[in-house]
This record gives structure tokens, C-alpha cells and sequence, in this order.
């Protein structure tokens, strides 16, 4: 059985669908990125995936439970499966380790005394251990990212969904955060992410799936499918995208 599980997916929003039939299987411990156009459905795929968006008909699995919006241990299922998106979104008001230890304080992942040791270990995973008492704002975009990747972790996920976490970088600040993303995935993270680092996609991921106007176009290992794409769309994004 495959960690995820998609099968023949549709979503629609209002008359445009979005997603017109996906399928894909992603294993246990596989890196897998999505790359296309703006407007593929890229970003509406993994929503679906975390259940924050339903899908309007095919279903999705993950560790062979069904995804979907009225789940009953909706809140569960959500530390099993972390995203983290384009923007920071760290709580501006609370200090680098009640941002991380919030969620699994509230859910009884940890308890109060084991806490700070709990933020201090992912915070040392993603290279940070040293702002632990700092404010968000004190951070830069890189290292803030980086804590929201160390609060992903400290909920101990199963799955990692990434989506574009390094498009609002300055150019400079977006290695530190790549390098953390590959870290994780040598440590046998299972992960999907939708980048425009091709470099990263080609370097680090085990499957590329290209999907265009709604649908998976093309997928394969990064050097078959940058080296031989089969379809006229992939080659001219590849293109377009050097
Ligand atoms: N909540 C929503 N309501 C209405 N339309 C939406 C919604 N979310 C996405 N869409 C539309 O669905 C289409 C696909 O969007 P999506 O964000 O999945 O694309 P994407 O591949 O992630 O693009 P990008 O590379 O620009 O992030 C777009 O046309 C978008 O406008
Ligand atoms: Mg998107």
C-alpha cells in the first residue's frame, strides 16, 4: 500500500475545474515534486491531500484512511500530515519556541516540562537551536521558514507537503531552506513538494510529476523525464524554466 493514494480526483471550483482526473501513488519515504504552470493545480492538489479542500469526486488515501473535509479526527489526521506554504505564517506574538510547541502542548503530544527539550530539538534539525527565544520579526524570511518547517516536525508527521516555501525568499535565503528540506528528506521523510527550484527537483527528489491544465502530464525519476520529456508541454517548460 502506498502512504497516499490519489485516485481520479476532480475539484471544481465554481466552472473551472481545477483538478480533472488525478491519480498518483506516493510510497512511504519517497520525495516527490510537483512542478507545471501557474494555475495547474498544483497548490489545489496538496490542499486536497490535507484536507482543506474536500474533493468533489475520486478519493484520497493516506496511510489508507480517506481524506476528506468531515473527517472525524480531522485535527489528528492534521499532525500526521504537515504543510507549510509560501508565506511565513509564525504567530508574530509569540516567541520561536511557543510557536513550535503550541500545537503539540494543545494536543497532548508533549507535555509543559518536555516542551522547551522538544523545541530545541527541531530547532537544531533545521539549524536553529539559537533562537529559541526570539521574536518571528527578529528572524529573517529564511530562518523564519525554517521555523515553520521546525514546527511542522515537532508534531512528528508522517507525510511533509511543501508548497512554493521558498518563492517569497530573496534569492540569497533560499538555500539555507532547500538544504534543511533536503536534510529531511535524506532522514527518510516522505514528502511532496511543489517548487520552481529545478535544481532542487532534479537534485534531491526521487519523481517528478508535471501536471498541466488539471491533469498529471507526465511523471518519472528527474533525469529521464529533463532529459527526454515526452510531451511538447513538458519539453517547453523545461525550457521556459532554465
Ligand atoms: N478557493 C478557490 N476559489 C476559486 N478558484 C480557485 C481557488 N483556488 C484555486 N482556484 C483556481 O484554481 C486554479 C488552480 O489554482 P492552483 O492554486 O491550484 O494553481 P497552481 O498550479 O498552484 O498555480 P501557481 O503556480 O500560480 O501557484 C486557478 O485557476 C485558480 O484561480
Ligand atoms: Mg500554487
Amino acid at each position: 500500500m502506498a502512504l497516499v493514494e490519489i485516485r481520479d480526483v476532480h475539484k471544481t471550483f465554481g466552472k473551472v475545474e481545477v483538478l480533472k482526473g488525478v491519480s498518483l501513488d506516493v510510497e512511504e519515504g519517497e520525495i516527490v515534486t510537483i512542478i507545471g504552470r501557474s494555475g495547474s493545480g498544483k497548490s489545489t492538489l496538496l490542499r486536497c491531500i490535507n484536507a482543506l479542500e474536500s474533493v468533489d469526486s475520486g478519493e484520497i488515501r493516506v496511510e489508507g484512511e480517506r481524506v476528506h473535509a468531515k473527517m472525524p479526527d480531522l485535527k489528528k489526521f492534521r499532525q500526521r500530515v504537515g504543510i507549510v506554504f509560501q508565506a511565513f505564517n509564525l504567530f508574530p506574538h509569540l516567541k520561536v519556541e511557543r510557536n513550535i510547541t503550541l500545537a503539540p502542548l494543545l494536543t497532548g503530544r508533549t507535555e509543559k516540562a518536555k516542551a522547551r527539550a522538544l523545541a530545541e530539538d527541531v530547532l537544531t534539525r533545521v539549524g536553529l537551536a539559537d533562537k529559541i527565544d526570539a521574536w518571528p520579526e527578529q528572524l529573517s524570511g529564511g530562518q523564519q521558514q525554517r521555523v515553520a518547517i521546525a514546527r511542522c516536525l515537532a508534531m512528528a508527521p508522517h507525510l511533509m507537503l511543501f508548497d512554493e516555501v521558498t518563492s517569497a525568499l530573496d534569492p540569497e535565503l533560499v538555500g539555507e531552506v532547500l538544504k534543511v528540506m533536503e536534510a529531511m528528506a535524506k532522514q527518510g521523510m516522505t514528502m511532496i513538494l511543489v517548487t520552481h527550484e529545478m535544481g532542487f527537483a532534479r537534485n534531491v527528489a526521487d519523481r517528478i510529476v508535471f501536471m498541466h491544465q488539471g491533469r498529471v502530464w507526465e511523471q518519472g525519476p528527474p533525469a529521464k523525464l529533463f532529459a527526454n520529456p515526452k510531451t511538447p508541454e513538458l519539453a517547453s517548460f523545461i525550457a521556459s524554466a532554465k
